[in-house]
C-alpha cells in the first residue's frame, strides 16, 4: 500500500474517496466540521501537487435515492471557505454531466461528487457503478478513514478498476496512531470501554485482552458484568444471554494478569426522565426497581487511581447514559482524567468523541480518531476492507 505522498498527482485527476458524513443542524448548517478538517491535509497535498481533485462521499443513509435532506451542498460550501477557493457541486456522481465536469477541469481545481448513497449500487458494492467512479481518474486516493470497514463500491471497488491507489495522510495518521497504541505500546497500556452493549463489543474485548494490561469496563455493558459475578442489578440493561461469556472474559483476564475494572458504585434511578430521584449505590445494593445509569464516585475515584500509572490508553464508549445531564458526570470526569494523562490517549467513536467534547478535553488528548465502527474493526484485530483493497491494487501493479 502506498501513500499520497509516494505518487505523483501533477497533471493527473484524482479521485478521492473521504468521510464527510457529518452532523447537519434542521437548517442544514455543519454542526462538527472535524471530519472535513481531518481530511484538509490531503486535500491541500493533493491541490498543491496539481491534481485535477474530484471528491466523493457519502452523507447520512438516504438508501439508494436522491433526497435532498441528504445533499452535499452545504459541505462543499464550507470546504470553499475554509480552502478559500470555489468547490463546485457535481449534480451526481457518475453520468454524463459529471464526466463532462470532470473532463474541463484544470490543475489544482476541486470539485466535490454528489452524495455515493443517493445510488444504491455504492453499498451493494455494484463492479458496474464502481467502474463508472474509477473511469473518472487516473489516481484513487482513500482517506476515508471512518468508512473504511464498510465493503461499498467507492471504498473496495474502484481499487479494482484504477491503475494506481494510495492511501491519504488521515488514513497514514490513524493507522499509525492506532498502531503505537496497540502493536507496540508504551506499558501500561489501558483500554476503557463503555456503552450499552458486550454482545457489539464482544470482538473487541476478546482481542483486547490479548494485548492490554488492565482493562476498565463502564457503561451499560458492565451491568452484564456484574450480573455475572453474581450481583443483583435491578432493572439495568443486561445481556442475560452473554452471562457466561461474560464470566469466560473475567477468568480469561485473570489467568493473563489482566487488571480488569468494574465499577464498584453506580448512579440508579427509576428511569432516564427528570422527574426521578437519583442515588448513589454501591454495585452490591442496586435496588430492584432501579437501574443503573452511570457510574458513581467511589468508581470515578478508583478508575482515575488506574489510570494514574499507565504510558498508554485506548477509549471507546460512554460510561453511563451522558446525553442525560445527570448521568454525565462518570464520563466527564473519566475525559478529565484522560485529558490530564501523559499517556498517550487515543479516543474512538462517536459517543466518546463527544463525551470528550462536552467535557472540554479534546485539545488534551493525544488522538481522536475520525472513526467508530472502523475504530472498533481495528480494535477486534481485524484488516480494514478499504485497506486490504488498496493493498490488492498495489500487488497488481507489482504483477502479483
Ligand atoms: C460513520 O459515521 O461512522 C461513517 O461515516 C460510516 O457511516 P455508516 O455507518 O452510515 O456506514
Amino acid at each position: 500500500m502506498r501513500f499520497i505522498d509516494e505518487l505523483s498527482l501533477a497533471g493527473k485527476k484524482v479521485l478521492m474517496r473521504v468521510d464527510f458524513n457529518v452532523p447537519l443542524d434542521d437548517n442544514g448548517n455543519v454542526t462538527d466540521d472535524n471530519r472535513i478538517r481531518a481530511a484538509m491535509p490531503s486535500i491541500e497535498y493533493a491541490i498543491d501537487s496539481g491534481a485535477m481533485l474530484i471528491l466523493c462521499s457519502h452523507l447520512g443513509r438516504p438508501k439508494g435515492k436522491k433526497d435532498p435532506r441528504f445533499s452535499l451542498k452545504p459541505v462543499a460550501d464550507l470546504l470553499g471557505v475554509i480552502l478559500n477557493r470555489d468547490v463546485t457541486l457535481a449534480p451526481d456522481c457518475v453520468g454524463d454531466q459529471v464526466r463532462a465536469l470532470v473532463e474541463v477541469m484544470k490543475p489544482g481545481e476541486c470539485i466535490l461528487l454528489e452524495n455515493l448513497r443517493y445510488h444504491s449500487e455504492e453499498q451493494a458494492n455494484d463492479p458496474g457503478f464502481a467502474g463508472e467512479l474509477a473511469a473518472l481518474a487516473d489516481v484513487y486516493i482513500n482517506d476515508a478513514f471512518a468508512v473504511s470497514h464498510r465493503a461499498h463500491a467507492s471504498v473496495v471497488g474502484v481499487p479494482e478498476f484504477v491503475k494506481e491507489c494510495g492511501a491519504g495522510l488521515l488514513l497514514k495518521k490513524e493507522l499509525s496512531y492506532f498502531k503505537k497504541a496497540m502493536e507496540n505500546p508504551a506499558r501500561p497500556l489501558v483500554a476503557i470501554l463503555g456503552g450499552a452493549k458486550v454482545s457489539s463489543k464482544l470482538g473487541a474485548i476478546e482481542n483486547i485482552l490479548q494485548k492490554v494490561d488492565k482493562l476498565i469496563v463502564g457503561g451499560a455493558m458492565a451491568n452484564t458484568f456484574l450480573a455475572a459475578s453474581g450481583f443483583g442489578v435491578g432493572r439495568s440493561l443486561v445481556e442475560a444471554d452473554l452471562l457466561d461469556t461474560a464470566r469466560s472474559i473475567m477468568a480469561r483476564a485473570t489467568k493473563r494478569g489482566v487488571k480488569f475494572y468494574l465499577p464498584v458504585d453506580c448512579l440508579v434511578a427509576e428511569g432516564l426522565g427528570p422527574d426521578f430521584t437519583v442515588e448513589a449505590v454501591t454495585s452490591q445494593e442496586i435496588p430492584e426497581d432501579k437501574m443503573a445509569l452511570d457510574i458513581g464516585p467511589a468508581s470515578i475515584t478508583l478508575f482515575e487511581e488506574a489510570l494514574r500509572d499507565v504510558e498508554t490508553i485506548v477509549w471507546n464508549g460512554p460510561m453511563g447514559a451522558f446525553e442525560v445531564e445527570a448521568f454525565a458526570g462518570g464520563t466527564q470526569a473519566l475525559a478529565h482524567a484522560v485529558g490530564a494523562s501523559d499517556a498517550l490517549s487515543i479516543i474512538g467513536g462517536g459517543d466518546t468523541d463527544h463525551a470528550v467534547h462536552m467535557a472540554g478535553e479534546k485539545e488534551n488528548v493525544s488522538y481522536m480518531s475520525t472513526g467508530g465502527g472502523a475504530f472498533l474493526r481495528l480494535l477486534e484485530g481485524k484488516e480494514l476492507p478499504g485497506i486490504k483493497a488498496l493493498g490488492r491494487c498495489g500487488a497488481r501493479r507489482h504483477g502479483e
